[in-house]
């Protein structure tokens, strides 16, 4: 049934299932024995990953990392600060960075770079949507959902104001939610 607030729906629940289980697959075959851990963004990042790490079939661990960046709500400022840091160390550890969307790529490029200084023996991203036309920093995606154009999209972890995120597709607001 789709939510009163959604103009259309962008993916739907059976495209990122499938989409999904297709990436934990090749993931479960490129880690074969090795030391798995799953780094997730909080809060965007917890629905793909918690569907993602079922359809994995190695042993691994996972891990959450909240961060906010500052600016106006729908942008991002590069200015990233770290509200919750890993539990567990990841020094020597092949480390897959789950998250919801790269837009920019600010956010991301931060945490790579925050990740990067721990000494993992590898590090990769696997995002769900990837928005190519506003990229700022170029990062290499090994894993990646699908391409989506320049709208602001919500559901399947991604929010608008914090909500949405529940919504088991991705889709794309109406204009008077933004204008109310
Ligand atoms: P970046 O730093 O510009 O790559 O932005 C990444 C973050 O911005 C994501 O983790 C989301 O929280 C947010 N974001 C970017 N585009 C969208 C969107 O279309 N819908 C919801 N959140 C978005
Ligand atoms: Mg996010």
């Amino acid at each position: 049934m789709l939510n009163d607030d959604i103009e259309k729906v962008l993916i739907t629940e059976a495209e990122i299932k499938y989409k999904v289980h297709e990436l934990g697959g090749i993931i479960s075959s490129d880690y074969r024995g090795k030391d798995l851990v799953l780094v997730s963004v909080l809060r965007g990042g917890v629905v793909f990953v918690a569907d993602l790490m079922r359809s994995i079939s190695i042993p691994l661990t996972i891990d959450f990392m909240a961060i906010s960046s500052y600016g106006p709500s729908t942008e991002t400022s590069g200015v990233v600060k770290v509200l919750k840091d890993l539990e567990e160390n990841i020094y020597n550890r092949h480390v897959v960075v789950v998250e919801d969307i790269i837009d920019t790529g600010l956010t991301l490029g931060y945490l790579l770079r925050n990740l990067e200084s721990r000494k993992p023996a590898s590090i990769n991203i696997c995002v769900l949507l990837n928005k190519p036309a506003r990229r700022i920093v170029d990062l290499p995606i090994k894993y990646k959902g699908f391409d989506v154009p320049d709208l602001f999209v919500v559901g399947y972890g991604l929010d608008y104001q914090q909500n949405y995120r529940h919504l088991p597709y991705v889709g794309i607001l109406k204009k008077e939610v933004y204008e109310i």
